[in-house]
């Protein structure tokens, strides 16, 4: 969506945000209006706190600021303002029914629509230019409904979300890694007119020679460090890792159990075995470093995850997205809730990135070893409760988007960040390496 016109940019913010309402309401539909206004996880939100939020934030950006309309419901704006209330508090503030909430969030549809007729796009201030603010908010909506699938995942009971399974292996055997060639590369962006503040700017980065996993690593392989009595050898683990792990009784990914000789997984109410050749999900910052440590590798580092994604070294150039500049399809990525659950590796051969590193977008949520931070030049846009408030040790960042994640909601640039010992979240990852000396000649 680089250099659209206001006409072209206005249908594609109509479509996109559609696309966005139409996800919310089949999560939330999913449910009768008890399971709505019920907290499923302390680490969740009601159902109805996310949807009626998604309107709040929605009317706070579109209608008011960029319309400059009257407030529809002021009183809305503290109840709903996730910086006042932390997620274990939700049920107890005065929040709207699932009827109210409903109806509320149409009506502040109905006036974004009418602001985005009349807004100029083309000009005007930041928030307007090339819809920029449309573009925040059906990012924000989309990442509150893979917020609300990841609570359907912690949700009891019979399974209320189909989807067709993903595609099936495409590829025959891949190499386990390939080398990402030492240097410089543009990380991050500038031209991206949806990217949001920290992704922003494109900056020069140099990353040394190193070795990089061609697929995120699957549940068969994980199995190897779990049977091989991974998580009973604190040697793998970092200190606060094992502390982590010790005290909450870890013994596996979140939603595995073991009957007999068998692993069996809880999906969205589906019991079933653990499938080999999937890649790993429900895995904290802390298992996945213990993993790498336990197979003789690491974690990459966010700056080699982006140029082992971007960069094409025939041109030198870092692209939008690991297969090209073009949006991703259903052929790229599993993206978008299309599937629900993670394809096997080797599923997606149309979205490898130049070097050959195929899945980095789509399935799973990466975890790399870099903590949260500003790139050189960062500017707080259009709020530092956005990213800024987040910047430090304290969050770890994850790439790639997961299955749960809307194509509106990615890009090579896309920077996610979550404590170190979260496993709810549909996150995984894949190992990197340092050269030996043979390899780097
Ligand atoms: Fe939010």
């Amino acid at each position: 969506m680089l250099d659209l016109s206001p006409q072209d940019l206005r249908a594609h913010a109509t479509e996109a945000l559609t696309r966005a309402r139409a996800r919310s309401t089949a999560l939330t539909d999913a449910v009768d209006d008890e399971d709505l206004v019920r907290q499923h996880s302390k680490l969740m939100s009601p159902l109805v706190w996310d949807l009626a939020h998604i309107g709040s934030q929605e009317e706070l950006w579109l209608v008011r600021d960029v319309g400059g309309r009257e407030p529809l419901r002021p009183d809305l704006d503290e109840i709903y303002d996730a910086f006042k209330h932390a997620r274990a508090d939700r049920p107890g503030l005065p929040l709207l029914g699932p009827a109210d909430a409903r109806a509320y969030v149409r009506e502040v549809r109905d006036k974004s629509f009418d602001v985005l007729e009349k807004a100029p796009l083309s000009d005007g201030n930041a928030l307007q230019r090339n819809a920029f603010a449309f573009g925040m908010i059906t990012q924000h909506e989309q990442q509150h409904d893979e917020t609300m699938l990841a609570t359907h995942q912690l949700r009891r009971g019979e399974p209320v979300l189909h989807a067709p399974a993903p595609p099936a292996r495409r590829t025959g055997a891949l190499p386990s890694e390939v080398v990402v060639p030492g240097g410089a590369f543009v990380m991050g962006t500038t031209a991206e007119p949806w990217a949001l503040d920290n992704e922003r700017p494109a900056h020069e980065t140099h990353v040394a020679a190193f070795a990089i996993e061609t697929t995120p690593v699957t549940n068969g392989a994980y199995l190897e460090f779990l049977d091989g009595g991974g998580y009973t050898d604190p040697r793998w683990w970092s200190e606060e890792g094992w502390a982590y792990r010790a005290e909450h009784n870890i013994v596996a990914p979140r939603f595995w159990r073991r009957e007999g000789d068998q692993w069996w997984r809880v999906r969205f109410g589906v019991h079933e075995p653990v499938p080999h050749d999937e890649p790993v999900v429900h895995v904290s910052f802390h298992e996945a470093a213990a993993y790498a440590a336990w197979a003789g590798k690491r974690l990459p580092t966010e700056p080699e995850w982006e140029k082992a994604a971007r960069f094409d070294p025939a041109t030198g150039r870092s692209r939008r997205f690991p297969w090209g500049d073009d949006e991703p399809t259903a052929e790229h990525a599993n993206l978008g809730q299309r599937h629900l659950r993670p394809a096997p590796v080797g599923a997606y051969p149309a979205g490898a990135s130049a070097l050959g590193v195929h899945q980095l977008i789509g399935d799973v949520w990466e975890w790399t070893s870099s903590d949260f931070h500003g790139y050189p030049g960062f500017r707080a846009f259009p709020y530092r409760e956005y990213s800024e408030v987040f910047f430090g040790p304290e969050y770890k960042v994850l790439r790639g988007g997961s299955f749960g994640t809307d194509a509106a909601a990615i890009r090579g640039t896309f920077r996610n960040w979550d404590y170190p010992i979260r496993r709810q979240i549909f996150a995984g990852f894949r190992c990197a390496r340092d050269l030996t000396a043979a390899e780097r000649g």
